[in-house]
């Protein structure tokens, strides 16, 4: 156990879906110094092969370890910590969290026995999915479903950049099914972009169904592994750092959206690849 009060996080993302787990994290652990990475200059993940991906992933990974000393590391990306995780163990001390569809609860929650996955090509493919189905879900109807554009489309509205509703319509109605007397009453959001834009997707679902983010689980697995000192400390020390891989554009948007998601008084970082 790592238990000192104001313990360093990074937490890494393709880009700003990292944020959904961000937030339960920043609640949780007030006094915790959260430096949030971005590989903005790589993303998206969710079409890169899995050989391409290992190395990028560990490539950023080294470059904010070597930067930031995080006393721990949280993937908030469903598509790398489905295949990079061993790897990233492997070479690195720190401890590592990762984010991996929540198949588990659906499969828990779901009475009607059929729930869908959101989730990008790369995540939707995994082995490591696959094998989640098989261990929890064998007895549920499970739709996994990729819509290529929908990480895209939620980083641009968090931008500020506005949203196409009836394209994010078109994007989640397959996982909406209804036959043999069965319907969708659970879809796991399995990649960690999606929540961004789960009060619209509420909104425009055909009908009502529980919307199932690991987030919440991940920031109490954080918690857990830093120690009481880091729980019980009450202040917000706003030595936040965003981090991008690209130049950063702070537009009034992406300013807003990261103090909203709990990154207090950012300092931007350009973090270059070695
Ligand atoms: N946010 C990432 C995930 O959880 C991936 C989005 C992307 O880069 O395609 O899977």
């Amino acid at each position: 156990m790592i238990d000192h009060a104001s313990p360093t996080i990074v937490v890494f993302d393709s880009g700003l879906g990292g944020l959904t787990v961000l937030s339960p994290i920043a609640a949780r652990l007030p006094d915790s110094r959260l430096v949030y990475v971005a590989d903005e200059a790589g993303f998206p993940y969710g079409g890169r092969s899995e050989q391409d991906l290992l190395a990028r992933v560990e490539r950023v990974i080294a470059a904010a370890i070597d930067r930031f000393r995080p006393d721990l590391v949280v993937v908030a990306c469903n598509t790398a910590s489905t295949l990079v995780l061993p790897q990233l163990r492997a070479r690195f001390a720190v401890p590592f969290v990762g984010t991996v569809p929540a198949i588990k609860p659906a499969a828990e929650q779901s009475k009607s026995r059929c729930f869908a996955i959101l989730a990008t090509e790369g995540t939707a493919k995994r082995d490591y999915t696959r094998a989640l189905i098989a261990q929890f879900a064998k007895d549920c109807r499970v739709i996994i479903h990729s819509p290529p554009a929908l990480a895209s489309r939620a980083e641009a509205w968090l931008r500020g950049e506005g949203l196409d509703e009836q394209a994010l319509l078109a994007d989640i109605a397959p996982c909406f099914v209804s036959a043999d007397g069965a319907q969708t009453d659970a879809i796991v959001l399995g990649c960690t972009h999606y929540p961004l834009l789960l009060e619209a997707m509420t909104r425009l679902a055909p009908w009502p169904v529980t919307w199932i983010d690991p987030a919440p689980a991940i920031a109490k697995r954080v918690e857990h592994l830093l120690g009481p000192a880091a729980s019980a400390a009450t202040i917000r020390t706003g030595a936040d750092v965003f981090v991008s891989t690209s130049p950063v554009v702070m537009s009034e948007g992406l300013h807003q959206a990261l103090h909203r998601y709990g990154l207090a008084d950012q300092a931007l970082v350009h973090l270059e690849l070695g």
